[in-house]
């Protein structure tokens, strides 16, 4: 089966042509950071504007890299939500014009789905049950993939997303948007000792997240210390980062060993990040688990996610109407 995905949920405006669910023929990602940088965050109207602005160039771009046409797919998959209702409009829109036209099945699909399918993708996809965390910009949550399509929420952020912290600490220390990968790159010549940020812990022991503290005592850090040089900037980007990465590796181990699961998956934006990666990798060989994650440019936001997502979707029957609309505060489990 040959899907079309097409992915709007951000700011990300995205399209991408999967074959069986494995096989990207074409990815095509057109980031926004030039129209949110100056802002340091996302502007949800802007955002709209500019999927609307470059949707059909990156889907007619999807198609023609993959050497297909309109009439070649078999299905047509769109990111449903959650994410901005705008930004998610544009998306439903575009698809359910072209299933239309085109006469074929269109299905919806949750944006984090998307994310877990990443890893299917990938040359080695994981057996079933897995333990999925997904981080990214506006989710950071914890998920037992049990079969296809079945999914159970063991934990997630109580408060802002891993990646949203990592805005907004960006933002705080001046360094610009997006906030993950420049602190990555900062940090990496900082010292990740340097400052004891609090790590957040349950008083109820649940396995869920708390970012909101360390951003706090960032911003408190930053407003004592005054007038911060290139070193001490780059201190805290490394130790910021180094607690979150502790705090994500560490809830996560936790859960994986509690369930007896020795199969896990990290994926979103923040699952880009390099000691994020190499930190879970680490405590997972030490463990005997096995650990997939997806490259990074499917970690991020891409439409290929959402068509092999879609794919295993459309393949079981499933099908959306026309009426199908944006659903921004849609859950995965
Ligand atoms: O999954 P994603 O592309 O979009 C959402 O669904 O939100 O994730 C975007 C988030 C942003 O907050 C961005 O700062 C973060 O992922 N991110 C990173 C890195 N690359 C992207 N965070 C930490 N390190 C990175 N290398
Ligand atoms: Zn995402």
């Amino acid at each position: 089966m040959i899907v079309l995905g097409i992915e709007t949920s951000c700011d990300e405006t995205a399209a991408a042509v999967v074959d069986g669910g494995r096989k990207i023929l074409s990815n095509v990602v057109a980031s926004q950071d030039d129209v949110h940088g100056p802002y340091g965050g996302i502007v949800p109207e802007l955002a709209s504007r500019r999927h609307i602005e470059v949707i059909v160039p990156v889907v007619r771009r999807a198609l023609d890299t993959a050497g297909v046409a309109l009439r070649d797919l078999d299905g047509l998959a769109v990111t449903q939500g959650p994410g901005l209702v705008g930004s998610l409009l544009v998306g439903c829109s575009v698809a359910k014009s072209m299933a239309y036209a085109a006469r074929k099945p269109l299905v919806g699909v949750n944006h984090l789905e998307g994310h877990i399918y990443a890893a299917f993708l990938e040359e080695h996809p994981p057996d079933y049950p897995f333990v999925a965390l997904v981080v990214s910009g506006g989710h950071t949550a914890l998920y037992v993939a049990h079969e296809r399509g079945r999914y159970e929420c063991i934990g997630q952020t109580r408060d802002d997303a891993a990646g949203e912290a990592f805005d907004k600490v960006a933002k705080l220390l001046g360094l610009g948007y997006p906030g993950g990968p420049i602190i990555e790159r900062v940090g990496a010549t900082g010292d990740p000792r340097a400052i004891r940020f609090p790590v957040a812990n349950m008083s109820d022991g649940a396995p869920d997240f708390s970012f909101s503290g360390i951003k706090t005592a960032v911003s408190l850090h930053v407003r004592r210390a005054g007038p911060l040089g290139t070193a001490q900037v780059a201190d805290i980007a490394a130790s910021f980062q180094a607690t979150v990465v502790k705090m994500l590796v560490r809830k996560t181990v936790k859960a994986a060993q509690r369930l007896g699961i020795r199969r896990l998956l990290l994926t979103g934006g923040v699952a880009a990040n390099s000691p994020l990666r190499a930190a879970l990798q680490a405590e997972c060989e030490e463990r005997g688990y096995t650990l997939h994650v997806p490259s990074r440019r499917l970690c991020t936001d891409n439409a290929a996610m959402i068509a092999a997502a879609g794919h295993d979707r459309l393949e079981s029957g499933e099908r959306a109407p026309l009426t199908m609309n944006a659903r921004p505060d849609l859950v995965l489990a």
